[in-house]
């Protein structure tokens, strides 16, 4: 891999034990796609440097860079990256790619953004993309988590998107927000692959079930979690993508794990 960038620490912000999101300064030169990944990580005392696939939060017109991470506390990344404070280096690798972006979706009336954990972080660079609420008349974002405090970007999806002054008009009139949590009280409870089974996702939200005439999906979370997702989307008639260029009814992408 050809060597990556330095960037400088913005800001922290810490959502619990387990959940934080960075900013990073951003190269001019850096380009990608609203849902891409990029190669993210710190130099080492010796050898080379500890680098992970992480997706990008921020929309591709933003002048800084933003991660959402998980903490691990004997991950060889994130062990060390939680700690990073405002100042510090950061590595960025100048080849975002990924598969998780609208022109590999075939057109549709609704897209549903279904994640888990930190796999809702493209789709938080997806829902400040304009593009996606003229692509789509509805856009359903679904971020299935253990725990309440795990809900990270709530109070940015609910109250500050709504307010964006170039396209609030179009989230507050087309973005739903579904959470959802598995271990705690909650008003939505469930694992997202039980609720779209049962019919409660649809029902909940006053959509039709999940139909490949006019449905499309992005998926972006744990390797469990993506195949019980695809094995219900394919059950019900939707076709993958296959590789970046191959317009489907929907798209896949692994979230950053740690190990
Ligand atoms: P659960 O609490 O029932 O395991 P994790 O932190 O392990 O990635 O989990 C994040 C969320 O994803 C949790 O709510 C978890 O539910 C849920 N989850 C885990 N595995 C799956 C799966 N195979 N399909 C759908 N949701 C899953």
């Amino acid at each position: 891999m050809s060597t990556p960038t330095v960037e400088r620490v913005l800001t922290v912000h810490h959502w619990n034990d387990t959940l934080f999101s960075f900013r990073t300064t951003r190269q001019a030169g850096l380009r990608f796609e609203n849902g891409q990944f990029v190669m993210v990580g710190l130099a080492q005392a010796e050898g080379r440097p500890l680098l992970r696939a992480y997706s990008i939060a921020s929309p591709n017109y933003a002048e800084y860079l933003e991660f959402f991470s998980i903490k691990v506390e004997n991950g060889p990344l994130t062990s060390r990256l939680q700690h990073l404070q405002p100042g510090d280096e950061v590595l960025v690798g100048h080849k975002p790619t990924g598969t998780l972006t609208l022109h590999d979706l075939k057109p549709g009336k609704r897209v549903y953004l279904l994640s888990t954990g930190t796999g809702l972080a493209p789709f938080i660079s997806l829902i400040q993309d304009p593009l996606i609420y003229e692509r789509f008349q509805q856009v359903i974002l679904v971020h299935g988590v253990r725990r309440v405090s795990d809900l990270a970007y709530a109070s940015f999806i609910r109250d500050e998107l709504p307010r964006n002054e170039y396209f609030g008009e179009a989230v507050r009139a087309q973005l739903l927000y579904y959470p959802t949590v598995t271990r705690e009280e909650f008003p939505q409870r469930g694992r997202i692959t039980a609720q779209i089974d049962n019919g409660q996702l649809s029902a909940n939200l006053g959509l039709p079930p999940l139909d490949p005439a006019d449905d499309r999906v992005m998926l972006c979370g744990s390797a469990a979690m993506l195949k019980d997702c695809r094995a219900l989307l394919d059950a019900r008639g939707f076709r993958v993508s296959r590789f970046i260029g191959d317009p489907g009814d929907y798209v896949i992408e692994h979230s950053f794990v740690d190990k």
